[in-house]
């Protein structure tokens, strides 16, 4: 899962009883040589999924880490493109992977930005956020959009009960539990607190008009791997 190149076992464990922006400031060099980074076929497949929807103008990655949506945005957005990430050593590398782009650090649950962007992305974070949490991500994302904006969200459709990846997801997120319960600053990151209904139901209630759709991923990552469907939330045209 790791490749050389990604951080040791005393380096995860060290950022994992972090918190979590300090414990992605420690992971920041080395992050794009790890599992969480999200791969390439998941955002080929969101780019041609979305080009159809277009013309974008301005785009914005929320918890942009080191530019993974930013890679999505380029080949959209006509406009500029704006990542925002708490984690200042996450925007460094992204500053340096897209020199082109504005990086903005701010949390993600106030975001600063207000009708401006035309598409907003969001790729592997939302289990760093408690369901409490999502009303105000949900809010502030509407908010940065221009009305009619769009904001499509990636996210993993839970693996089959009899797969391993069931019991290592839920293995996982036991052991935050604990590790949250026992140990202080908190570090929030769960598998299993996000399912797309409730997603559907929280972004609907943001104020967006929901639709799905199945994301077609290139066969090497869904082969045994995890697979992903596209959440299509758009914010209402402004009234006549
Ligand atoms: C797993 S990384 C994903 C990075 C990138 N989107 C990708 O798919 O490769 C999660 C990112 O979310 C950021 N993050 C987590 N909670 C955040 C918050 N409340 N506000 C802003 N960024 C946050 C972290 O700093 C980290 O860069």
């Amino acid at each position: 899962m790791f490749s050389p190149r990604g951080p040791s076992l005393r380096e995860l464990t060290v950022q994992a009883l972090s918190s979590v922006e300090r414990g992605y400031d420690l992971l920041a060099p080395k992050f794009d040589h790890t599992p969480f980074r999200t791969p390439a076929s998941v955002l080929d497949a969101t780019v041609e999924a979305l080009s159809g929807l277009g013309p974008f103008e301005a785009g914005l990655d929320v918890c942009c880490g080191t530019g993974a949506g930013l890679t999505v945005l380029e080949p959209l957005c006509e406009g500029r493109r704006t990542g925002v990430d708490f984690s200042a050593g996450m925007l460094a590398q992204a500053r340096a992977a897209h020199p082109g782009a504005t990086l903005v650090r701010a949390d993600a649950r106030a975001l600063p930005f207000a009708d401006g962007f035309d598409l907003a992305v969001s790729f592997g974070a939302l289990g760093h956020f408690l369901p409490a949490e999502r009303p105000a991500l949900f809010d502030g994302i509407r908010r940065a959009l221009r009305p009619g904006g769009l904001f499509a969200l990636v996210v993993g459709v839970p693996p089959p009960l009899t797969s391993p990846a069931h019991w290592v997801t839920l293995g996982f997120d036991v052991v935050m539990r604990v590790r949250n319960a026992v140990w202080r600053p908190p570090f929030v990151m769960y598998y299993r607190t996000s399912p797309i209904p409730a997603l559907r139901a929280d972004l609907t209630a943001a104020g967006f008009t929901v639709r799905s759709a199945p994301l077609p991923v290139a066969a090497r990552v869904l082969d045994g791997g995890p697979r992903f469907e596209l959440l299509l939330a758009r914010k209402p045209a402004a009234a006549p």
